[in-house]
């Protein structure tokens, strides 16, 4: 894509003429690309510029730090960000005219893994900033206010979260009954489709007193729900409270007696952490919710030996079986690469039949984005287009049968609910099932933060209607 480049001059005028507004009157505007976890980091990024004197705003055009949390996953994502910037420049260059400042600020994968060449590309953009360093955004911004380009890419050496501003209770408040807590980060699978490892840095847990404090002031804010998260998060580990090294697991145990947080979630997993606690606590902790987002991305042992995945589908296969045994009712959910470099039919079919014999209740299905650095960019036999377009439509559609399956059998059926938030239309709520739909129901079935027993009526495309038991 070819994309037009500006020079601080050509916006009007250069970043000292501007008036800069006093602290308590700036507002930012983030958007967050990408997984769960930029979606913690746009929040805690957000609290760190209210202490700052940044209000967050949901409209663009009224904001004097855009700030941009990017993910570098696939070409698309990539791409999506640097036509957001081409707009974002416009908008920038209007603000200009008017007299007023507004500093562009690009966080997430894309900044750790281009760096400086996003400026060069896009030269609106004031700072780039990468995922280990979010707790220096005050500091950089200041210096970004006296017209410095910054590029602040380092893997910090202290830990970002102790120095990352808690929120107020009230904002906490405000953002509702469930809530995203990482607990770890990074990755040194090196899976050879994958720039994590490169974007993210390292393996590392946060640990379990932050957790425990961060988990306790959500519930004490009124969260009901909490999702552990991490790029790996069942790899997490740490010293727990008697000194013994606990895995996710305990950690899990630990977390549910805080006295609120009724239910526990954590995405996303790899097949090869899930460790025998871990499965237990499946079976022995009520409040861990019968979920699991454990993706395998190919069905083909000679495919997953390319993809550097370390286990076989019978491996795979195998470990479905022994959580399903500690927890029958639980759903699984998965994600898939189709295409490859070197996938045949034939390891493609492998796929539709892993598929076929897992049944999933929810599933994420990609075409195979070679990326700039990994390992599968540089192998010969990539797989043309039209092969993956295919492909990935047989496998969607698979997918999708099982998906509405999933949900058709739970008509009838009585389960929890938690009230989440208003519904979209009047009258209504939207609360959440066990296994991640939303389920709505009458405005009156129960307040927000409340689980309710429904019973499930009919199913929507992705929901489930129900009304009270
Ligand atoms: N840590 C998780 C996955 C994190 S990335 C795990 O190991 O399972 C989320 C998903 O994006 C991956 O599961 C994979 O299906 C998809 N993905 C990652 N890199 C990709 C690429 N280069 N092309 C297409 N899909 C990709
Ligand atoms: Fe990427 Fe997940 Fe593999 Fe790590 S384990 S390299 S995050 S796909
Ligand atoms: Fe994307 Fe980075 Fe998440 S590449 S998927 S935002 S870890």
């Amino acid at each position: 894509m070819e994309l037009n480049t500006i020079e601080r001059d050509d916006i009007g005028a250069a970043a000292e003429d501007l008036v800069v507004p006093p602290a308590a009157t700036r507002k930012v505007f983030v958007k967050t690309y990408g997984c769960q976890m930029n979606v913690y980091d746009s929040q805690r990024m957000t609290d760190a510029l209210a202490i700052d004197g940044y209000a967050a705003t949901d409209a663009i055009g009224e904001a004097d730090l855009v700030l941009l949390n990017t993910c570098h996953i696939r070409e698309k994502a990539a791409e999506k960000v640097y036509s957001e910037l081409g707009r974002i420049r416009e908008l920038k260059a209007e603000r200009a005219k008017a007299g007023r400042e507004m500093l562009v600020g690009v966080a997430g994968c894309v900044a750790q893994a281009e760096g400086a060449e996003i400026i060069r590309r896009s030269p609106a953009v004031d700072l780039v900033i990468g995922p280990q360093t979010y707790h220096r955004l005050p500091a950089v911004l200041a210096k970004a206010r006296s017209g410095e380009k910054i590029v602040e890419t380092d893997y910090a050496v202290e830990d970002k979260f102790e120095h990352l501003p808690q929120p107020k209770r009230a904002e906490l408040i405000r953002r509702g009954v469930t809530a995203f807590l990482t607990v770890q980060e990074g990755c040194d699978k090196f899976c050879t489709f994958c720039v994590v490892p490169y974007t993210r840095g390292s393996e590392v847990s946060r640990p379990v007193a932050q957790i425990v404090a961060e988990a306790e002031r959500l519930a004490d804010a009124g969260v009901r729900e909490v999702t552990l998260l991490g790029q790996n998060v069942n790899a997490w580990h740490g010293r727990g409270e008697d000194s013994e090294e606990w895995g996710l697991g305990r950690l899990l145990f630990r977390l549910a007696e805080i006295p609120g947080l009724a239910r526990l979630r954590y995405t996303t997993s790899h097949p090869r952490d899930m460790d025998d606690e871990l499965i237990a606590a499946h079976r022995d902790l009520p409040a861990l919710m019968p979920y699991l987002h454990l993706p395998v991305q190919s069905g083909s042992d000679r495919i997953l030996k390319a993809m550097n995945r370390r286990h076989m589908a019978k491996d795979y296969l195998t470990l479905i079986d022994r959580i399903r045994a500690a927890r029958n009712d639980i759903a699984l959910s998965g994600d898939f690469i189709v295409g490859f470099p070197g996938e045949t039919e034939a390891d493609f079919e492998a796929t539709m039949q892993l598929v076929e014999d897992v049944n999933y209740a929810s599933a994420f299905s990609f075409k195979y984005s070679p990326r700039p650095g990994t390992p599968g960019a540089e192998m010969n036999d990539q797989v043309p287009e039209a092969v993956k377009d295919e492909r990935l439509q047989r496998l969607q559609a698979l997918l999708l049968k099982q998906q509405q399956h999933f949900g058709a059998s739970l008509v009838g059926k009585t389960i929890d609910t938690l009230v989440e938030k208003p519904g979209r239309q009047a009258g209504q709520k939207v609360g959440r099932s066990p296994w991640l739909q939303p389920v709505i129901v009458d405005e009156k079935a129960g307040e927000i933060g409340d689980i309710i027993r429904v019973r499930i009526t009919k199913t929507g495309y992705n929901s489930l209607f129900a009304e009270l038991a």
